[in-house]
């Protein structure tokens, strides 16, 4: 049997997203059906829409998403028709040496879905990260779903499936936050919120925000920024150091994704403190650094892949933790959309007043 349902697909590089009906098939085996309840929209989405992943157009796009398995296929043990699940990229084979190591987000051999969802002319349709989540319902590998508590909003879960995640992953995952630290993020954005958020989930003594833009400052300190700097306006890195009796941060998270807060996040830690590059760069950026301050302040140099998470592990933990109200993930949800909605929602990117915009369906 086949599934008919209303989705957002990319056509072409560049052209706005349209709303079209796609065929999604049953699931085969290892895979499951999942009917989409809600999907942020994140920015790579619109790097998907533009052309600047890769040229496999038509796209289904969609990635941050939570919803009901329907029906699974054969051999499908881990999730149930009924289950509430948050979606993520890819299911890992749990066999190879960086899953054999304990670092599955590194897996060799990850999976989706292996049936193809199409247009209703016979077009395949590439899944953006594998999901293609701005649809009704939609394919994927069983392992890429995760049962999490039904009591949670699907706008709020579906979040952890990318962004939220990367950045509270880089803190309590790859930072390694621990209690009583001090921690800086560069960037309040979606990523750089949710690692705030992490950081006071992990216990850090100061959370210190630094953006450009004083709308992000307020809403960090909404998720446990104990600090905040304007780096329009004061030097980042003298404030953090001030901030932290003139010795630097113990974890400094960068997440913007570019050379020069790279090099702040450098030079505001502490000796022997630990970097975390979660923002993602483009692949023309260098980073020119003197060698000797490199040995001479020690510690680590790290980036964050998907915050390091383990989506069994992680995914309910941090849900238990939303429905105890530990952790504020509503506040990452500007805007709750339609699915006609999403080309607009691209647009407002731009404007920096949005964390998250989410399709409800
Ligand atoms: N110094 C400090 N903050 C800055 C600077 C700067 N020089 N330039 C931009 N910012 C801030 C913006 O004001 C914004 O709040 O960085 C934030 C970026 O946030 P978003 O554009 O919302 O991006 P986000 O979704 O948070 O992702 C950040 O992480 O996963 C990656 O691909 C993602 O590279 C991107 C980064
Ligand atoms: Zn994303
Ligand atoms: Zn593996």
């Amino acid at each position: 049997m086949t599934h008919q349902v209303r989705a957002v697909v990319a056509r072409g590089k560049g052209a706005p997203v349209s709303l079209e009906t796609i065929v999604v098939p049953d699931p085969g085996p290892g895979e499951a059906l999942v009917r989409v309840e809600a999907c942020g929209v994140c920015h790579t989405d619109l790097h998907y829409r533009e052309g600047g992943i890769n040229d496999d157009f038509p796209f289904l796009l969609g990635h941050e998403a939570a919803g009901v398995v329907e029906s699974v296929g054969e051999g499908v043990t881990d999730v149930a028709p009924g289950d509430f699940v948050i979606l993520n990229w890819r299911a890992v084979c749990g066999n190879c040496r960086a899953c054999l190591r304990g670092r599955p987000w590194y897996c060799f051999a990850t999976h989706n879905a292996k049936q193809k969802m199409t247009l209703l002319d016979g077009t395949e349709l590439a899944p953006a990260l594998g999901i293609g989540a701005f649809a009704e319902k939609t394919l994927v590998a069983a392992g890429q779903c995760t049962k999490v508590d039904p009591a949670a909003s699907a706008a709020a879960a579906g979040l952890l499936g990318c962004g939220v995640m990367a950045g509270i992953g880089a803190a309590i995952n790859t930072g390694n936050v621990g209690r009583g630290d001090s921690v800086a993020v560069i960037g309040c954005g979606g990523v750089g919120a949710a690692a705030i958020a992490g950081a006071s989930l992990a216990g850090a003594a100061k959370v210190i925000a630094v953006d450009i833009d004083d709308r992000k400052l307020e809403t960090a300190r909404r998720l446990g920024a104990t600090h905040t700097v304007n780096s329009k306006e004061s030097d980042a890195v003298e404030a953090i150091r001030e901030l932290t009796g003139g010795h630097g941060a113990d974890v400094v998270i960068e997440a913007v994704g570019r050379p020069e807060t790279y090099q702040q996040a450098f030079y505001a830690r502490d000796l022997a403190g630990t970097v975390v590059l979660v923002g993602v760069p483009t692949p023309e950026m260098k980073l020119e650094l003197p060698l000797l301050d490199v040995f001479g302040r020690g510690g680590a140099l790290k980036s964050s892949w998907y915050g390091d998470c383990l989506p069994s592990r992680d995914f309910p933990m941090l849900i238990d933790l939303y429905l105890q109200g530990r952790l504020d993930l509503d506040a990452f949800v500007t805007e709750t959309i339609a699915l006609d909605e999403v080309e607009k929602a691209f647009e407002r990117m731009h404007h920096g007043d949005v964390l998250r915009s989410v399709v409800v369906l």
